[in-house]
């Protein structure tokens, strides 16, 4: 089928790479003309391991093209993705300006019938809005142009993205009609091979799945976190608590890591658009704010812990703290919402100064922070602890598990480590004279 993508983002992207590799014939658009040259010429403007040689392969067989003509785009194919960005508005709602840019822009130029298909996450409704703003432009053009509107939700995860798109857990569909809903079964059957993966439902439950999805595993993460806290205060350890509940298997062992609180472009989003849903339709809704107010907290764990080993915030300054891991989560150089952030905003505020060290989220830490004098961006790991007071981790990067700890000890001034992800077994930094805080396991 011939399929066009809007918006080059991690979604759009990944989305229209892999339906190129599964046979498909994809132009992606974008309004950035800086990144679609870039594509052009072979430059992924995200880190995400697998892409590049799918891009590569898809370009080289004439089956994904990249451009920034909207008429083009349009008149390529029948089936019109929507995968552009929706930011938090000024009140934390979703801001659909992007989404319904692209719904006029496919409504301006559609010469025949077309399926809109929603896979930016948007609240329910939005399919609405979609329909209403297509139906405006056609009534301007004078023409009268079937069309359906289709909420297709994502769930893939950076870093994983692409394994995440070619083998889904499931593939939600929330369709009004027939012509559409056949059109998306024929779309994704190369994913249902073995067996049964779309799920057809109406659009409004699919548009609320995502945010159901997103919200269900923020709020496992912000339970575990509450209490690993607790853990801490009467001297359990949550580790254990983990393995003991996990093999619950109405509870499960994913996503109940507890941590320096989740971070990234979508927990505290969606979850911050879901309770501002809830705000629209007069629904109290205190488990999602709470959700939201345990990570906020969560994610100044680590600045805690460290004031207090040093006898207080104030003692914090001129000294200087050593933080492996920036990007939010490991294989990603995504640093946003990231805890590392929180984190060395902190060390800053109190005068403190930081040696960082993250393996592939330099360059985005130089493009935010830029060059100041209390932040040094250190070539590995070992050297950003060279006459550090004490390290922090913020991210459970692979290289980061099993590190030479006489090295460490070295090159620090302190032997102290506060660790937000539980790397290390406390017993054994004990036992070699360390002063080691993780979260929620006696200190
Ligand atoms: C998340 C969802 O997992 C995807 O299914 C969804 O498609 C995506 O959002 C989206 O809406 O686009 P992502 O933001 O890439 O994906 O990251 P996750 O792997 O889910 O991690 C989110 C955060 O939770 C990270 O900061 C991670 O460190 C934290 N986390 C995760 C924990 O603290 N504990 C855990 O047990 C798991």
């Amino acid at each position: 089928m011939k399929l066009t993508i809007f918006g080059t983002g991690y979604v759009g992207l990944v989305t229209g790479a892999c339906l190129a590799e599964v046979g498909h014939t994809v132009v992606c658009i974008d309004i950035d003309q800086r990144k679609i040259d870039k594509l052009k010429a072979g430059v992924i403007p995200i880190w995400e391991p697998g892409l590049q040689p799918i891009v590569e392969r898809n370009v080289a067989e004439g089956r994904l093209r990249f451009t920034t003509d909207v008429e083009d785009a349009v008149k390529h194919a029948e089936v019109q993705f929507i995968a552009v960005g929706t930011p938090p508005d000024e009140d934390g709602s979703a801001d659909l300006q992007y989404v319904l840019a692209v719904a006029e822009s496919i409504a301006r130029h559609m010469p025949s019938y077309r399926v809109i298909v929603n896979k930016s996450t948007v609240p329910v409704g939005t399919a609405d809005k979609v329909q209403a703003k297509v139906e405006q432009i056609l009534a301007e053009r004078g023409e009268q142009i079937a069309f359906d509107v289709v909420s297709n939700p994502e769930f893939l995860k950076e870093g994983a993205a692409v394994g995440d798109f070619l083998k889904p857990d499931r593939i939600i569909i929330g369709t009004r009609s027939a012509k559409a809903q056949e059109r998306m079964r024929e779309l994704y059957e190369p994913f249902n091979r073995n067996h049964e993966r779309t799920m057809f439902m109406d659009v409004k439950s699919a548009e609320l799945t995502k945010y159901a999805a997103n919200a269900m595993l923020a709020t496992k993460i912000s339970f575990m976190n509450e209490l690993a806290n607790m853990a801490e205060i009467v001297g359990a350890d949550i580790e254990e608590v983990r393995k003991g509940i996990g093999a619950d298997p109405r509870i499960g062992y994913h996503f109940i890591y507890p941590g320096c609180g989740y971070g990234g472009s979508c927990f505290p989003k969606d979850v911050q658009a879901l309770g501002r849903t809830a705000d629209q339709i007069g629904y109290e809704a205190p488990l999602l704010k709470a959700v939201e107010a345990v990570n906020n907290r969560q994610k100044t764990t680590l600045f805690a812990k460290l004031a207090r080993h040093f006898g207080g915030a104030d003692k914090l300054a001129g000294k200087t703290i050593a933080v492996w891991g920036l990007a939010f989560k490991p294989n990603t150089d995504d640093m946003r919402e990231a805890p590392s952030r929180v984190l060395i905003e902190a060390l800053w505020g109190a005068g403190a100064k930081v040696q960082a060290f993250d393996p592939v989220a330099m360059d985005e830490t130089r493009r935010i922070y830029g060059d100041r004098p209390d932040l040094a961006l250190c070539g590995n790991k070992y050297s950003a602890l060279e006459g550090a007071d004490a390290l922090a981790i913020c991210t459970e990067w692979q290289q980061f598990r099993a590190p030479d700890f006489e090295e460490m000890a070295n090159l620090l001034k302190g032997k102290v480590i506060v660790d937000g992800r539980n790397l290390y077994s406390p017993n054994r930094l004990e036992e070699d004279g360390w002063q080691y805080f993780s979260v929620g396991r006696p200190a």
